[in-house]
């Protein structure tokens, strides 16, 4: 079993991220050979990095930073939710990140975005170049939600489609494989 963490990066009162975020969470929930947690940023709140060491020396002294660093480190994959703010993602997330490093180091993550015509697709892009640097292993496969306010019921709910889901249970399934492969690997290099 891995343990896939979802991460929900919009921290805004009224925020339209909580929805992707518990929708894709909740098609996990429902798959075998996993473990699922949605963590909100709203809820773990991070105040703006203040630790003295940089996290890649893994010296924390804050309790914050310590509880942080067991949530992410218990991981196996992710799925970052970000809105897109002024072309890239959020600066929760980017908080988020920063606060560590070898716990992120070898696992697999992939993204669901959404805003107005790019769906998010340029804070993905910018989320790539991040995850590259804290040695993630970026899938290709995201989602994508463009103009995501036409798609609202009357109750303001998202109308995810048949093509959303299959997308999602692939995605998942990808972060299944690379998830076990790249925990196969970790153990064989912390040896
Ligand atoms: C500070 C700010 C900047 C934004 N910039 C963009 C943008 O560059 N591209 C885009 O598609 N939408 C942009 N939007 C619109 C967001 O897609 C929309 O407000 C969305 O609901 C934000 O996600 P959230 O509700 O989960 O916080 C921006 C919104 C905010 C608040």
């Amino acid at each position: 079993m891995i343990n896939l963490k979802i991460i929900s990066g919009s921290t805004r009162p009224g925020r339209f991220g909580i929805q992707p975020t518990t929708w894709i969470y909740n098609i996990a929930k429902e798959m075998s050979d996993i473990n699922v947690e949605l963590i909100d940023l709203v809820e773990v709140n991070l105040p703006f990095l203040n630790e003295p060491i940089p996290p890649s020396q893994n010296k924390y002294s804050l309790e914050h930073t310590i509880k942080w660093s067991k949530v992410i480190s218990e991981a196996d994959a992710f799925i970052f939710v970000t809105p897109e703010y002024n072309h890239s993602f959020s600066p929760a997330l980017k908080n988020a990140i920063d606060y560590l490093y070898l716990e992120w180091n070898y696992k697999p993550v992939s993204f669901v975005s959404y805003g107005s015509l790019a769906g998010g697709a340029r804070a993905v892009e910018h989320l790539r170049g991040v995850a590259g640097e804290i040695k993630m292993y970026d899938l290709r496969e995201q989602i994508l939600l463009p103009n995501y306010w036409e798609n609202l019921n009357e109750k303001g709910e998202y109308q995810f489609n048949e093509r959303h889901v299959e997308s999602a249970k692939g995605i998942i399934k990808d972060l299944i494989f690379w998830g076990e492969t790249m925990k196969k690997a970790r153990e064989a290099l912390a040896k």
